[in-house]
């Protein structure tokens, strides 16, 4: 059975856009669109990287939220973010804007086409070895059929995530995400706190 969900933005996400106006004030247009992370998801993960500092963090599903994280980033002057993108022309957007931001030292997208469902080897293998923050909001799931295509996320990073790596579910609204989740928790020794509001889990394992 399905939990309840909160699945339409509402009162936290209006508070993340007043909360993150600094990200995006007199900043270059980014295209947000319903892909898009949910803003107030998007506050939590800019607080984390804010009191965890991450040296590395890979989100899988890149887009504006890879912008707004590698601005926050070049800001603080500490930590970067690596994007996994199946797509190659999202991926050449997200590039050039980018470049155009001149954010390359602490972002970079890396196109890597799906094999079998989830990104390719060689995608995969151009990420760091080890991840701080992981962001799980992508392949793209949106379809009965997708439902499960960020599933495979856990147990193929899973060498890459250190001792106090977090792991971040976006989309649990979702019926496919929310037995992604139950699934993670059978069969790892990662637990989830859901953030309804938020449309996004976060996950860590016991020291
Ligand atoms: C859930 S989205 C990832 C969104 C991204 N993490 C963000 O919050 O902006 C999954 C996929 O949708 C596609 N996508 C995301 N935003 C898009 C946009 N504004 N226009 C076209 N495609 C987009 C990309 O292929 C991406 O990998």
């Amino acid at each position: 059975m399905t939990e309840s969900f909160v699945t339409e933005p509402g009162p936290a996400d209006l508070h993340a856009w007043h909360v993150l106006r600094p990200l995006l004030d007199w900043r270059p247009y980014l295209p947000f669109s319903s892909g898009s992370m949910r803003v107030s998801g998007l506050v939590h993960l800019c607080n984390t990287i804010v009191h965890s500092e991450p040296a590395e963090v890979v989100e899988c599903g890149a887009g504006v939220s890879t912008i707004v994280l590698a601005r926050l980033l070049a800001e603080r002057g500490t930590g970067r973010i690596t994007a996994l993108e199946h797509d190659a022309r999202w991926a050449e957007v997200v590039g050039r804007q980018i470049a155009a931001e001149s954010l390359a030292r602490v972002s970079r997208v890396i196109h890597a086409p799906l094999d079998d469902g989830w990104y390719d080897d060689d995608g995969v293998a151009g990420l760091p070895d080890a991840i701080d923050l992981l962001i799980v909001d992508g392949p793209p799931a949106d379809s009965a059929e997708l439902a499960l295509a960020r599933r495979p996320a856990l147990d193929r990073l899973a060498s890459r995530l250190g001792p106090g790596a977090v792991v971040v579910l976006d989309d649990i609204g979702r019926a496919g995400e929310q037995a992604v989740l139950a699934q993670w928790e059978e069969t790892t020794d990662w637990s989830f706190e859901r953030m309804p509001e938020e449309a996004i889990a976060v996950g860590r394992r016991p020291r």
